[in-house]
């Protein structure tokens, strides 16, 4: 599509859909009576092939009436909401955050929708969405992110994705929100971006308001307005280094509380806020599989939820322990079943969304740099690439967050045995997408930061790409001979700009399980 095109595209789309944007920087949690209804935006996520969870929050007149309040939803085919296809009443209340969750059903794949709310007579902003194909899919093409820390930077990279036309969906792994307070990571006070409640958010109270301060951020509203999300949490939706019964962040003796208290709070207010269809099985966990059309199975693991406890990278045997868990047996079964029914389907490529970076960057006699990532779980990570050689799972793809930093990796059972630079070896290939506005990792940002990369490219043979430094997004487009990545980055966080750059791109060929120059 030539610029033009594209430009004149997004021209039509913005009028029609009455671009409603609106100043950046903290605001209040509820507005004064009279405000808008729909302060915190609209929002899709989890599109299947007939069916997509449609989002919005009621901005209350009363925060602490107890009656539920009736919300009409709608959802068409045309930007004026003229050929309206589904349509109905919701309800909320105190009880929810006043969110607005519905599984909007009957809808025909591979379309283009629109939608909005209604309440006492005003309208949210008309929302867009897409439903996934069910078949004969030739493209998928997806934004990768991660890491978006409100107080660190301005979300120009939801502005740069907003800008984009031909995106199926948002992928965002993990870190949507941090719990930090003002201050601890990322001063926002400069750039009139404090977060609320301006200290770490502990209880549910806190973290509800935390999603509240983050949904005032236009570029974000407007990227949830224009695309649907899958999400899935990572260890900053609750508190840094997060393990199924703790976090390194967790307190007690600091009047924190009880961790069951906190994980609950935590994952009831993302749940509340985020445009997910919520699963009924018994436990919290987020871990579902997405069809693309017979093209591509999106298969988005949580391996923050059931995890064992991070061990010290001195601790060798501990790292070696076989019964330490990433995913747990429940989901690890399941994974095998996904990727295993997926590749007897003959599909394409199986792409494995999770949050922290998969690729062993521990050479022969190293301590792992970050045993919070799959380097801390050695034993789970093996047993999924002995999983991958003996059920000849070919075509796999992991998408990763976390790291703050760009990656593309070849996946060989061992980088520095039997592996060889042309990609002889490898069964699989990541990409890791970098921060969208939290800080990269200080060796890379340190005044040494190039010699450190190039040091780090020496010494990973399965290396493809890195960038250390810069915040930006992955465009990930998959087609049934390719997938490639393309990174683009921001040219700086602290100034708020939806300007971007491309930065490197690279691909993987079918048949092929390791990465080239694109
Ligand atoms: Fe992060």
């Amino acid at each position: 599509m030539s610029l033009t095109r594209r430009q004149f595209l997004w021209t039509t789309a913005a009028s029609t859909l009455a671009l409603r944007r609106a100043p950046g920087g903290a605001q209040e949690r509820e507005p004064s009576a009279g405000g808008s209804r729909f302060q915190h935006g609209v929002a899709s996520g989890d599109p299947l092939g007939d069916r997509i969870i449609l989002w919005t929050r009621v901005t209350p007149r009363d925060p602490s009436a107890a009656q539920s309040i009736d919300v009409r939803w709608r959802i068409g085919a045309d930007a004026d909401l003229r050929r309206i296809v589904s349509s109905g009443t919701a309800q909320t209340a105190a009880a929810r955050d006043f969110t607005v969750k519905v599984d909007a059903a009957g809808l025909q794949p591979g379309t283009t929708y629109y939608y909005a709310f209604d309440v006492d007579g005003e309208q949210s902003p008309i929302g867009r969405t897409r439903t996934f194909p069910v078949s004969g899919a030739e493209r998928m093409r997806f934004a990768l992110v991660s890491c978006s820390n409100y107080p660190a930077g301005f979300f120009n990279v939801y502005a740069g994705i907003a800008k984009r036309l031909d995106l199926d969906a948002i992928v965002h792994v993990g870190d949507y929100i941090y719990e930090f307070g003002e201050g601890e990571y990322g001063a926002g006070a400069a750039i009139n971006r404090i977060p609320q409640p301006p200290r770490e958010s502990i209880s549910l109270a806190d973290y509800r308001a935390r999603y509240a301060t983050y949904r005032t951020d236009p570029d974000l509203q407007e990227a949830h307005r224009l695309f649907p999300f899958v999400a899935v949490w990572d260890d900053h939706e609750l508190a840094n280094d997060a393990w199924s019964g703790g976090a390194i962040n967790h307190n007690p003796e600091k009047g924190e509380g009880d961790w069951a208290v906190r994980k609950a709070a935590g994952y009831k207010a993302y749940l509340e806020w985020m445009p997910i269809r919520e699963v009924t099985d018994p436990g919290i966990h987020l871990y579902r599989t997405f069809h693309f059309g017979g093209l591509a199975d999106l298969v988005m693991l949580d391996t923050r939820a059931l995890r064992d406890r991070q061990v010290a990278s001195a601790n060798a045997a501990a790292l070696a322990d076989p019964s330490r868990t990433l995913m747990g047996a429940a989901q690890e079964a399941w994974m095998f079943d996904q990727l295993r029914a997926s590749q007897r389907a003959n599909t394409p490529w199986r792409l494995l969304g999770q949050q922290i970076m998969f690729a062993s960057i521990t050479p022969p006699g190293a301590r792992p740099t970050n045993t919070d990532a799959w380097d801390g779980y050695p034993a789970q990570r093996g047993r999924v690439l002995d999983f991958i050689d003996r059920e000849r799972v070919r075509d796999l793809v992991v998408l990763t967050g976390d790291a703050h930093s760009s990656w593309g990796f070849d996946i060989p059972r061992n980088p520095w045995n039997g592996y060889r630079s042309n990609g002889g070896g490898s069964l699989a290939v990541e990409f890791v997408a970098p921060a969208i506005s939290s800080p990269p990792p200080a060796m890379f940002a340190a005044q040494d930061g190039n010699e450190a990369a190039a040091a780090v490219r020496v010494a990973l043979p399965h290396l493809k790409y890195l960038d250390g430094v810069r915040r930006g997004y992955v465009v990930v487009d998959v087609t049934r001979s390719a997938v490639k990545a393309n990174w683009y980055f921001s040219r700086d966080v602290r100034v708020h700009s939806d300007a971007e750059v491309a930065g490197g791109s690279v691909v993987c060929e079918r048949g092929a399980a390791h990465l080239q120059p694109a």
